[in-house]
């Protein structure tokens, strides 16, 4: 146990950030909106809480170069979740768990204990026998300045569950017991397996809670569990899902089962049940764009669940051209979810309104984003199975809708080896898109349908035209 390495870690890590920050900002494709690590590879979003009167994000981080390597805890905290400062990391690879070039201090979550804020994170290292993944424990009495605690790990793999397949550790606190769920293998099948603290130090394995049959994949990542509007939600990282036309485009996929009385193990308070652990068939996907990964969800104060993702997909084939400038990827913007009609609809938080400057007017039937930076809505959208309509997003991408298929194409480098994305939808009324330099969020009937993507513009300023029917159209510079 190295208290001074983390903090000597750190230090080095944030010089490292000192010295290059000024000139990651003038990149080319820095966003202006969403939330991006200063300098450096961004992947998951952890830790996401409200915590004495801010909410907090942390990130995988790694600040010495745009790629994934060595993975930090960044930090960063904020009023509205739409101005963020940053603080210092608050995770450094130190330990014997933790310590390597290719793991770190892996994705995890974070929780309010005796007045501290805890985290527990999946530490990685190889010490020779292969990679290890284990949960281990950090905490702060400030929320600025965290120590690792000295019994990690606090939950190993268990016989059976490979040591490289037993990360993503999500706490939440139910009546007096704080629980986890982690994502697992075992027989080469995912798995959600619960565990159980009183004091956020010692945990007792309570049950699988849910596994693939082979369906959902042999690997679950980034599990989380949350309750809306009456119904218990799953939300799983499957890998190893097989590619369909329509579906799981994605090398990985990311979306959630609704739990249902014959698919749960464990009743309302989180006590085991029963054995059967199969999952139904109704695995929804959250975003059916290009680069979306890895989300968490957190609830503030008032009660709003909230979902932050990754726009990026680990291993994917095409590229994101920040790299070059020292950086690479970004978060969602948050998003507010809401139970509707057996799925989760999705809508940035109401907050980012603030964010709008001026409207911009049509030129010629066409909206101009000065930077690439704007907000459209198109809204009383004539469109169904018969009528199609199509929005143009610069030189060389679309979003289309026709015979029941929403289209999201690249025909140029704007795609940057990006091609097509499908998303099935009866009918299309409303259609909100975010830009944001070198990322599109589009949102379809009020987040019925999400699709994210990185996008990368020639030109400076993006022109937007909608070829179509539409009530109302609303577009304003962000
Ligand atoms: C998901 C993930 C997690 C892991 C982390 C490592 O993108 O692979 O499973 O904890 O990233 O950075």
């Amino acid at each position: 146990m190295s208290k001074e390495l983390m903090i000597e870690r750190i230090e080095k890590a944030q010089k490292e950030i000192e010295a290059k920050r000024e000139k990651i900002q003038q990149g080319k494709f820095r966003q202006n909106y969403h939330f991006m690590a200063e300098t450096g590879w961004i992947n998951d979003p952890n830790g996401l809480i409200y915590f004495k009167g801010k909410y907090h994000f942390f990130y995988q981080y790694n600040p010495y170069s745009g790629f994934w390597d060595c993975m930090h805890w960044g930090h960063a905290v904020s009023e509205d979740m739409i101005h963020w400062e940053y603080l210092p990391l608050a995770l450094a690879p130190s330990e014997v768990y933790d310590d390597h070039l290719k793991g770190g201090c892996f994705s995890g979550s974070a929780i309010e204990h005796d007045g501290k804020l805890f985290l527990i994170y999946t530490g990685t290292c190889n010490n020779g026998n292969g990679f290890e993944q284990a949960q281990c424990i950090a905490y702060s009495e400030d929320g600025i300045h965290f120590e690792k605690y000295e019994g990690n790990p606090v939950i190993t793999a268990p016989e059976g569950v490979p040591t490289d397949l037993f990360r993503d550790p999500k706490v939440w606190k139910h009546d007096d017991t704080y629980y986890v769920v982690c994502g697992a293998s075992q027989n080469g099948f995912a798995q959600a397996r619960l565990y159980k603290s009183t004091d956020m130090f010692h945990w007792e394995f309570v049950n699988v809670l849910a596994e693939s049959r082979g369906e959902w994949g042999y690997m679950w990542e980034c599990p989380d569990i949350f309750a809306l509007d009456g119904h218990r939600i799953l939300a799983v990282c499957p890998q190893g899902v097989p590619s369909e036309a329509e579906q799981y485009q994605n090398i990985y996929q990311s979306g959630y089962f609704i739990e249902t009385e014959e698919t749960r193990t464990v009743d309302a308070s989180f006590k085991g049940t029963k054995e059967t652990r199969t999952v139904d068939a109704s695995f929804i996907e959250w975003d059916m764009g290009f680069d979306f990964y890895a989300p968490q969800t957190f609830e503030t104060p008032a009660g709003r669940r909230i979902l932050i993702g990754w726009a990026g997909v680990p291993d994917a084939e095409y590229s994101s051209n920040p790299t070059n400038e020292g950086w690479q990827h970004s978060l969602t913007v948050p998003r507010e979810l809401r139970y509707h009609n057996g799925k989760i609809y999705q809508l940035p938080i109401r907050e980012l309104g603030q964010l709008r400057k001026k409207e911009i007017l049509p030129e010629k039937e066409s909206y101009v984003l000065d930077n690439g930076c704007g907000e459209l809505i198109f809204d009383g959208i004539a469109a169904s199975s018969s009528a199609a309509i199509c929005v143009q997003i610069g030189t060389g991408c679309s979003l289309s809708y026709e015979k029941g298929l929403v289209t999201l194409q690249f025909t140029d480098d704007s795609g940057a080896g990006r091609g097509k994305r499908v998303a099935r939808c009866e009918a299309v009324h409303k259609i909100q898109i975010l830009m944001d330099v070198s990322i599109l969020e589009i949102y379809i009937n009020d987040g019925e349908i999400v699709m994210t993507s990185r996008i990368f513009f020639p030109e400076k300023d993006a022109t937007v035209r909608f070829l179509g029917q539409a009530e109302m159209i609303q577009a304003w510079q962000l």
